[in-house]
């Protein structure tokens, strides 16, 4: 639900999950994308894979206090409200980057948990396993992995173009919203 009237940007708490979880999912791409590059049970693959899981079990853990916030605190307004076919398409582009925030880690879970490996949090402890072991189950979950993380990649770079084209060549007030200190 959209707010009226000032202020004019997320507030910090929404600021704080959107850089925080931005920086986790990132990071889990990269090292996700590098594990994959290299041979199973291998050094440094799976370290790589332990910090991997461990951040993108975060993402998981972080979601719904996210998402609870974010119906208690709306959507803040606009100074000069964008046409509706952009509402909606950004309205839509952040939903499906909501559902995609949760279908990634927990079809990360699902593989490596009916895989029978390890679900580590920093070494500090492990996540329970939730689902059998179960050979097809963790091959389904590795399918679902790859093709979420894929969508996951395409409307993010839609998500950061779009955010780019209203910063730099529209220069209005869209990245002030998420980053107040550049409102104009
Ligand atoms: C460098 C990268 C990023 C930049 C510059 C950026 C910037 C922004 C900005 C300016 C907004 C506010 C848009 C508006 O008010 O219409 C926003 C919203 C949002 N961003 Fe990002 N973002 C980045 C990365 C990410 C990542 C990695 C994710 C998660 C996968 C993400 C998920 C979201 C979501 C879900 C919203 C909607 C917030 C809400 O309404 O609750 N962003 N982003
Ligand atoms: C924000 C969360 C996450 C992101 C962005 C993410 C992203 C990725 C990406 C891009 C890959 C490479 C896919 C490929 O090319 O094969 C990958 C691989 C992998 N992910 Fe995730 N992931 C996340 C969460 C998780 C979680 C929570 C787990 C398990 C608990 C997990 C387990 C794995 C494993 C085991 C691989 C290696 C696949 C292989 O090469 O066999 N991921 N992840």
């Amino acid at each position: 639900m959209a707010r009226t009237g000032e202020p004019y940007h997320y507030d910090r708490a929404q600021r704080g999950f959107h850089w925080l979880m931005a920086a986790l999912i990132l990071a889990a791409l990269v090292l996700g994308i590098s594990a994959a590059w290299q041979v199973p049970g291998t050094s440094p693959r799976r370290e790589i894979l332990d910090i991997h899981k461990s951040i993108g079990l975060t993402v998981l853990l972080l979601l719904p206090l996210r998402f609870v916030w974010r119906l208690i605190a709306g959507e803040p307004a606009y100074r000069a409200p964008p046409s509706r076919s952009a509402h909606l398409a950004a309205k839509a582009a952040h939903w499906s980057l909501y559902a995609l925030m949760l279908l990634l880690p927990v079809s990360g879970y699902v593989y490596s948990a009916a895989g029978g490996y390890g679900l580590p949090w920093f070494g500090v402890f492990s996540f329970p396993r939730l689902v059998p072991v179960d050979k097809a189950l963790s091959l389904t979950g590795y399918a679902a992995h790859y093709w979420i993380a894929w969508a996951v990649g395409i409307v993010l770079g839609l998500h950061v173009l779009a955010v780019a084209w209203h910063a730099w060549i529209r220069r209005d007030e869209v990245m002030g919203r998420m980053w107040p200190r550049q409102a104009g």
